[in-house]
């Protein structure tokens, strides 16, 4: 089973890029800048990953992201992610950053985006992998700050797919800002949100609803209310589910807690994705892993999760249907 998840070809569309920051290279960055981390080693730096809750990460992966300073630094750590998806068999990858985070300290959105992109350029060229980009709003910070970024974003609006909506959930809930993403909308984007992760269902209706997102990212608290799954199963919008970052960040005890093998029998288009693999002891391979052990899934359950992460990704029809041929004929040769 690991060969076959190790090779088969698989969208990633759940990825925090500043999520993939490897603490060694964290290190090494904080040292050309100048940058001096609380903790006084890598060993020290890992020690500290120990979440209880969605909170306690974000404050380690918020002072985490204060070291990236150069157009430089955020392309060495989006081609970092990069050769890891290529290792990986990641051929297609949706990636979010948090604009606002870097912005708050004096560093411009062009710094940020270009590194992004620059890398993100080279990973195609050099690797054959495609990309899509998603600013996230925080949606700790309020709905004005929101819009100044997506003023600003609009600059890039040539490179960027969407813009999704993350960090601390509970107490800021979609309706917070529904006037940005109707921005967002008007100006043709896609939209998708982070809802449902330690929020409960209803965050996953008000996404859908009032911000009409086209993905939820997490959504496994759709599984307390029946008609919400209804809903998802006849609109089939897609779910990014991250099963390690759930049992880092113990929203599960056990991966097996949660709703996959469910929903996938409730014909929800479910995802499996990384979210922040440097902090959560995986990447995506890990990640199918955790779930195929957990759920003793077979093969054709583990095409199933690979076949949804392209019908559920903002590539065209044409891609899509290449790699879905390019996944049946994989699964049948293996
Ligand atoms: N930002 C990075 N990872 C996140 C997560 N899992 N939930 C909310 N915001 C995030
Ligand atoms: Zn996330």
């Amino acid at each position: 089973m690991n060969t076959f998840i190790n090779n088969l070809p698989k969208a990633e569309l759940h990825l925090h890029i500043e999520g993939t920051f490897e603490p060694e290279l964290m290190f090494k960055i904080a040292q050309r800048n100048g940058i001096k981390l609380s903790q006084k080693s890598v060993a020290e730096l890992k020690e500290s990953y120990n979440f209880n809750n969605l909170q306690e990460f974000l404050d380690i992966y918020y002072a985490g992201a204060n070291v990236l300073i150069h157009e430089q630094d955020f392309y060495d750590l989006t081609w970092a992610y990069l050769q890891k998806a290529h290792e990986q068999n990641i051929v297609h990858t949706e990636i979010f950053f948090d604009p606002q985070t870097h912005t708050s300290r004096g560093i411009e959105f062009r710094t940020v985006i270009n590194g992004i992109q620059n890398a993100l350029d080279d990973g195609k060229t050099k690797m054959g992998i495609t990309s899509k980009l998603i600013p996230n709003f925080l949606r700790h910070l309020d709905e004005e700050d929101a819009i100044r970024t997506f003023n600003e974003a609009l600059k890039y609006r040539d490179i960027i797919t969407g813009f999704g909506l993350d960090s601390s959930e509970v107490g800021n809930p979609p309706a917070k800002f529904q006037q940005v993403f109707e921005m967002v909308k008007a100006e043709g984007f896609l939209t998708v949100a982070h809802a449902g992760e330690e929020g409960s269902a209803q965050y996953i209706w008000d996404a859908l609803k009032l911000l009409n997102v086209s993905r939820i990212d997490h959504g496994i608290r759709a599984a307390d209310d029946l008609l919400l799954i209804e809903e998802l199963e006849k609109t089939q919008v897609p779910l990014t589910v991250c099963p390690l970052s759930n049992l880092k960040l113990q929203v599960v005890k056990n991966i097996s807690e949660l709703p996959i093998k469910t929903m996938l029998q409730q014909n929800i288009m479910v995802t499996i994705n990384s979210d922040d693999p440097a902090y959560f002891g995986g990447y995506i391979n890990e990640n199918y892993k955790a779930v195929a052990e957990a759920f003793n899934f077979n093969k054709s359950d583990i095409l199933k999760l690979a076949e949804n992460s392209f019908n559920a990704s903002f590539l065209d029809n044409v891609a899509k249907t290449k790699w879905l041929v390019k996944l049946r004929d994989y699964y049948n040769k293996f």
